[in-house]
């Protein structure tokens, strides 16, 4: 050490005894064990650990006899903790972690008394089946799953609070607006259905039967409990993290729709570094092409990015649903290149071939879109309307958006069933090149030929496919969103075999998306209404839940690292009922196997 500062204090003369030291020295974290008292552990308690600001959360599970151990934790850090399990007072605590190593920390919990706080750490799902048993007519069932799980969780806090039928009315007459309709004779219905179900002096007795016995919300099993989740605060109380992607570059990005803001995310820096990209809005108007009557009032989108992906060449393409453009981002120059696109309204999800052309759903107008950046053609395919009729309302589309900028539309829209357009949702390409798409609301699948655009639909026999992806082998994985299923489509025979979602989640989970795994072949699934991500393994025919700590955790997205982390985005709209009111990306370390960054003392 050649300039020795004048004076010394212990903290410098530990960061200097580090500066010699080499800059990098693994990890601190904590230990110990979390009971009732000294003879009785509890199992599968979720301990989580917040530093940094923005925020990182760790969190890991508790084995047999109650012990944790928590590792990769950057030292000589403020720590808030929280030890969680149902039917038990979240226990929370700060600490500082001093040096490297591990410091030891017990925590006791007290067992709820009050059956409504128990009720209320249950997922959204336990609530909503209790909705959905009484709607005895599946087309109503159907219809309220797919319309009003679209954007948020319902039987969260915020949804299953009982309201006077006026204010329903207003709450539908919203949520209609911004594409949620339901027929008027079931929405009629609706007061009436939410405030029985939800009436806690029924509902809390329901969900708490069995409190304090083994079988009451049962821990996660042992392989669960090897799991690592971390989470990283992203964005603001007005985002909305859409889509997330993990790059081959290694950081995770993410799109927010509400904020026009493509997000990147180093997790190789202690804490997560996160930067921001502002995607040029030009001079796109408050709400795009969409009535911005129909936006929550926090949200400033322009643009809308809705769903991203890395190109062959490593450029990110974002669909910007509402300025009917894509936006290429160079990563490496870490600016943008919008492309206007030749018609259609809102394109939605983008996958590449083999050859780097981007395809893409367009869902308002019922198109694929095909772009080729090599040649710079463009193309959009006009896929099958349901009948005629349908077939002219989508092409008076574009008219009646142009007649929005002089009549009040918003108003109409609020009393009508809203539109039931066709909805092409999820696409993937598969081996031989075909172009595959789903249509959500017309519950069917398609596929496009790569060369001469023929077009063929199938119709699915469940409802609502959404995000669907292609295995190693060449089957097409589908989620049905409102048919709480995950199916297999074999494209040669044309046969479906389904794999209902575990039991567990009583029929009121809602799957929007599933990406398989190519390594493993594993599917991994959204559980978009409880809080998890939902694995099935091919090989051993088996569903399993992995629980997230975070209530409200809606994900749309799923990703894998080369590490083997399992990455989605917290993309609850509106952001304000997700617990902390602020949305996440979330790693979920299967094993809890994924090297941690190691963490530079030098200052
Ligand atoms: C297009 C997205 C979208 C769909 C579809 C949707 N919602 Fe919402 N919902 C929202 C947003 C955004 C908010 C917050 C509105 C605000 O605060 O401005 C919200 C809020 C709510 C609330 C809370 C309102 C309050 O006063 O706190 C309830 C209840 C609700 N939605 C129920 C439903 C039901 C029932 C359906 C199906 C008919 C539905 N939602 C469909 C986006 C949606």
């Amino acid at each position: 050490m050649r300039s020795r500062p004048q004076t010394f204090s212990p903290l410098l003369t530990l960061l200097l005894f580090f500066s010699a030291a080499p800059t990098l020295v693994s990890a601190a974290g904590f230990q110990g064990r979390v009971g009732a008292d000294a003879d009785t552990p509890i199992v599968g308690a979720m301990v989580t650990f917040r530093f940094g600001s923005p925020f990182q959360e760790r969190t890991v599970f508790t084995g047999e006899d109650g012990s944790y151990q928590v590792s990769g934790l950057p030292a000589a850090t403020e720590y808030k903790i929280r030890v969680r399990r149902i039917g038990w007072e979240d226990f929370l605590a700060s600490e500082s972690t001093t040096e490297a190593g591990s410091d030891s920390l017990d925590f006791t919990m007290v067992q709820h008394t009050d059956m409504a706080k128990v009720a209320a750490q249950l997922p959204a799902y336990h609530w909503y089946a209790l909705v959905l048993e009484k709607v005895t007519n599946e087309v109503d069932r159907e219809q309220l799953v797919r319309q009003c799980n679209m954007c948020h969780q319902q039987g969260n806090a915020a949804t299953r609070l009982q309201r006077p039928a006026e204010e329903w009315d207003k709450v539908l007459s919203l949520m209609a607006r911004m594409g949620g309709g339901l027929t008027m004779e079931f929405r009629e219905k609706i007061p009436e259905l939410f405030n029985s179900a939800y009436d806690p002096k029924t509902a809390v007795p329901r969900l708490t039967k069995g409190f304090g016995e083994p079988g009451f919300a049962p821990p996660p099993s042992a392989e669960v409990r090897q799991s690592v989740i971390d989470e990283y605060e992203l964005g603001g109380r007005s985002s909305m993290q859409h889509d997330m992607i993990v790059h081959p570059d290694g950081y995770a990005y993410s799109v927010d729709m509400s904020t026009d803001t493509l997000f990147r995310l180093d997790t190789s820096v202690p804490g997560g570094e996160r930067t921001a990209f502002a995607i040029p809005a030009g001079d796109e108007q408050l709400g795009g092409m969409m009535d911005s009557g129909a936006l929550p009032s926090n949200s400033s989108m322009r643009v809308g990015p809705h769903s991203l992906q890395a190109a062959p060449n490593g450029d990110i393409w974002l669909t910007l649903a509402v300025a009917n453009k894509l936006a290429i981002f160079d990563t490496v120059e870490e600016s943008f290149v919008m492309e206007d696109l030749p018609g259609g309204i809102f394109p939605h999800t983008v996958r590449f071939d083999d050859k780097g052309r981007g395809w893409y759903t367009v869902a308002v107008s019922n198109h694929v879109g095909m772009y080729d950046p090599k040649t710079g053609q463009h193309d959009l395919i006009r896929v099958p309307a349901r009948d005629f009729g349908e077939e002219v309302m989508l092409r008076m589309l574009p008219i009646m958006m142009w007649l929005g900028q002089w009549i009040d539309l918003t108003e109409m829209a609020s009393t009508s069933e809203g539109l039931d357009i066709p909805f092409p949702y999820g696409i993937d390409i598969a081996p031989d090149g075909g172009v595959w798409f789903s249509q959500l609301n017309a519950h069917r699948i398609g596929r496009i030929d790569p060369d001469t655009y023929e077009v063929k639909v199938i119709d699915t026999p469940f409802s609502a496919p959404r995000r669907m992806r292609f295995d190693s082998k060449g089957m097409l994985w589908i989620p049905g969103f409102s048919s709480n299923l995950i199916s297999k489509f074999d494209p040669e025979t044309e046969e479906f075999e389904h794999f209902e979602l575990p039991a567990e989640l009583l029929g009121a989970d809602a799957p929007y998306t599933l990406n398989v795994d190519l390594k493993t072949d594993d599917v991994w699934v959204c559980g978009t209404n409880s809080d998890s991500l939902i694995r099935y393994q091919q090989d051993k025919g088996k569903f399993t839940i992995f629980p997230l700590p975070t209530q409200v955790t809606y994900s749309r997205e799923i990703d894998f690292s080369a590490d083997g982390g399992v990455w989605t985005s917290n993309s609850n709209a509106p952001t304000w009922q997700i617990e902390t009111g602020m949305p996440r990306i979330i790693r979920l370390d299967v094993d809890g196997q994924i090297d941690v960054p190691q963490v530079s003392f030098n200052p």
